[in-house]
């Protein structure tokens, strides 16, 4: 199988695996446990959240891990409606579904206004106007992710953080596309709460984390058993988290290297792309620009493309659909349609990862052309 569906998930790093594989039968103690086999799957929980955090640069008290970065982005949403009482909620239509639906529910549930923002077609934001409803909203929570999900756009989130801070504003920016893939200046940025996902890198699934700047108290959204300093109750997944912690370390130590390699990837393929179809359409300028590892691009009409992911699955390769297809109806996902793309567009999001071969890549775009030519 050739796998080019890196942004919806990863394959597990062989490093990660032989980690998490030694931990499995030793580390079995529940961590609240106080005979030595829980003290001792403690002690892996803390290592590791001080590794997370000394790659962030934040203090390892603002880590908090999660079953899954849409847990921890709802922990943080609801958490600003119920105790830190925000009147506006301020967002971009392309943001992942997460934190769309999260905002829904602080709506219903709280009255909290939602304010969406106005997106360029290339799926950027304006700080000018985020920073015009800023002067007019106060107690409000802007949440702007750092990459998008689908066409690998990259927000101006140390911008938007400069603006937050001045009309004390709470910021929220996912960045669960970020980590491993492009450069994240945390220290800068200094968002109040950040998500991450480790199966985005090469780490285990079920388990991420929620940072949650120090100046910020939000309480938990299940009582239970206390865990996680009260923030995130039920018994830690220590192998999981052990393994996060591990191939966060890989992804950071590699960064640059994966990025060159990766980027040279997703270049030999949109200019093979280029060459085969002048007329291709790259979402988000996402062959120039945006996270090195995803494009999204569109075909012109000419070519048949309504089951082109079924097709390349049937020869053995995998990517996802940019767009939702149900009935046999075309429509673009809500990103593209907030970038202004016609709602019938069928769109194809092809992600690498650091696996990926010049081999595969060339494999595909001869797939590619015997399935369309
Ligand atoms: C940008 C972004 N945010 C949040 C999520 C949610 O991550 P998870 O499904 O691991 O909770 C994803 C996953 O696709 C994502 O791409």
């Amino acid at each position: 199988m050739i796998y080019f569906d890196n942004a919806a998930t990863t394959p597990l790093d062989p490093q990660v695996r032989d980690y998490m594989k030694t931990l499995l039968d030793e580390y079995f103690g529940n961590p609240s446990s106080i005979h030595a086999l829980g003290r001792q799957s403690k002690v892996l929980i803390e290592e590791s959240r001080i590794a997370v955090a000394e790659n962030l640069g934040v203090n390892p008290s603002e880590i908090y891990f999660t079953g899954s970065a849409t847990e921890g982005i709802a922990t943080a949403i609801i958490g600003a409606a119920k105790d830190l009482k925000i009147k506006h909620i301020i967002l971009s239509p392309t943001e992942h579904h997460a934190v769309i639906h999260a905002a829904e529910l602080i709506q219903q549930w709280f009255g909290v206004e939602l304010i969406f923002l106005n997106v360029s077609p290339e799926g950027h934001i304006f700080p000018e106007q985020v920073e015009r409803i800023l002067k007019e909203k106060s107690s409000s929570l802007v949440a702007v992710m750092h990459a998008n999900n689908e066409t690998g756009c990259l927000q101006p989130v140390l911008e938007i953080s400069e603006i937050c801070k001045k009309y004390d504003a709470l910021f929220l920016s996912d960045m669960v596309q970020s980590w491993g893939k492009t450069p994240v200046d945390f220290a800068a940025v200094k968002p109040d709460f950040t998500v991450c996902s480790a199966h985005k890198f090469h780490g285990p699934k079920g388990i991420g984390f929620l940072y949650v700047s120090g100046d910020v108290k939000i309480t938990n959204l299940i009582p239970g058993g206390g865990q996680e300093r009260n923030l995130r109750s039920g018994t830690e997944n220590i192998h999981g988290i052990a393994g996060l912690s591990k191939a966060l370390d890989i992804a950071f130590a590699g960064l640059n290297q994966n990025m060159a390699h990766i980027s040279s990837l997703k270049k030999s393929f949109t200019d093979q792309l280029k060459a085969w179809c002048p007329e291709m359409v790259f979402h988000a300028n996402c062959d120039t620009q945006g996270l090195p590892n995803i494009v999204l691009l569109s075909f012109p009409n000419r070519y048949d493309t309504q089951m082109l992911t079924q097709m390349l699955d049937m020869k053995g390769m995998a990517i996802s659909n940019g767009s939702a297809c149900s009935s046999g109806v075309v429509s673009a996902s809500h990103v593209l349609q907030a970038m202004g793309v016609k709602d019938n567009t069928a769109a194809f999001r092809f992600s690498f990862s650091k696996f990926n071969t010049q081999d595969e890549v060339n494999t595909c775009m001869e797939v590619l052309k015997s399935l369309l030519n």
